[in-house]
């Protein structure tokens, strides 16, 4: 490659880092006059990373490769549809963008995975097209793409109420703890019929009013998580989908029986809306023995299995050359 090729690939070329995402905690509090739900959660990021490279182009055309050929790759995609989303609202209509994303976090799994690499792109596309758009334009564009979308620009550690978009960003901690991940290939859970079958089972318990809902936001605020993120005194994790995804998935149920047998698992929990499980550590390298001394165990029930730490950000902008 020729010095004039180099500099061009430096100045339209960037790395985009991707992180998973678990819930310490996902109640549903009730119903909202648009159909989704009402929440209140605690999303952890977890450095389990999905990887974005993305070339700007100026022929106004935005295409997308995958090292995973199970993924779609149409407009149906997030990565697609962020990328249009902040072209027509920000941009020319000769910006263009070439992208390519290595999966690695699993599809349809409850981390967020789709969400996360849709907030990498705004991110990245943000800079590369030299929009200047502020965290808060990003937000509204972000709450757009999809209700845990706002979450993963920033990450860390939140609280995160309404649809999943309304962030209360917790101070970065330094705790140590990690987890070990638990999630069956060829098993996925669809988010929306996980609310579907939420809403048949338990909408006659649903909370009704505003202010109900500001109590349990409140006893989640006083909970202090940060606190809580440690060892001698783990949070209680908490997923309301759990019950309602784990009797009609085997996987969840199977993932969870063996997690909770694990020496060492502080607590257990489904993530999301499923079927990823995971078991929360004193720290990686308890997480890592647990793994080694049980992973023929994980292989033959039919389980990929990750040992990842818990981080403090979001997407992360790796490299500009
Ligand atoms: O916002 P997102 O596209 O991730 O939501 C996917 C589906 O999950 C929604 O169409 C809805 O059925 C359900 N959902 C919900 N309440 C939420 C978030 C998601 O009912 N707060």
């Amino acid at each position: 490659m020729n010095m004039m090729k180099a500099q061009n690939l430096s100045r339209n070329s960037l790395l985009v880092r991707a992180p998973a995402k678990i819930n310490l905690h996902l109640e549903v509090l009730g119903l909202r006059s648009d159909g989704f739900h009402e929440l209140a959660m605690v999303m952890q990021s977890i450095d389990l990373f999905d990887q974005i490279e993305i070339t700007s182009t100026n022929d106004g055309s935005i295409t997308l490769s995958c090292n995973d050929p199970s993924l779609k790759t149409d407009e149906e995609n997030l990565i697609i549809r962020a990328a249009t989303l902040l072209r027509n609202r920000f941009g020319s209509e000769d910006l263009g963008a070439s992208i390519h994303l290595e999966k690695s976090i699993p599809i349809g799994a409850g981390l967020a995975g789709g969400s996360s690499d849709g907030a990498a792109t705004l991110v990245g596309l943000n800079a590369l097209w030299g929009l200047n758009l502020s965290s808060q334009e990003l937000h509204s564009l972000a709450a757009k793409l999809g209700s845990d979308v706002p979450f993963c620009l920033t990450g860390g550690t939140q609280l995160c109420f309404g649809r999943g978009e309304i962030l209360e960003m917790l101070p970065s901690s330094c705790n140590s703890m990690a987890i070990l991940l638990l999630k069956d290939p060829f098993v996925s859970v669809s988010t929306p019929l996980a609310y579907g079958r939420s809403k048949e089972l338990y909408g006659s318990k649903y909370l009704l009013k505003e202010s109900d809902f500001e109590i349990r936001r409140e006893s989640l605020r006083k909970q202090n998580w940060l606190n809580l993120l440690d060892a001698a005194n783990p949070p209680p994790l908490r997923n309301d989908l759990q019950k309602v995804v784990s009797p009609i998935t085997p996987a969840v149920q199977k993932a969870l029986n063996l997690l909770e047998e694990l020496p060492g698992a502080l607590s257990v929990a489904m993530s999301g809306s499923g079927p990823s499980c995971f078991a929360l550590f004193a720290g990686l390298e308890e997480a890592k023995s647990a793994l080694n001394q049980n992973i023929a165990e994980f292989k033959s029930a039919g389980f990929d299995c990750w040992c990842c730490s818990l981080i403090s950000q979001g997407i992360l902008l790796e490299k500009n050359d």
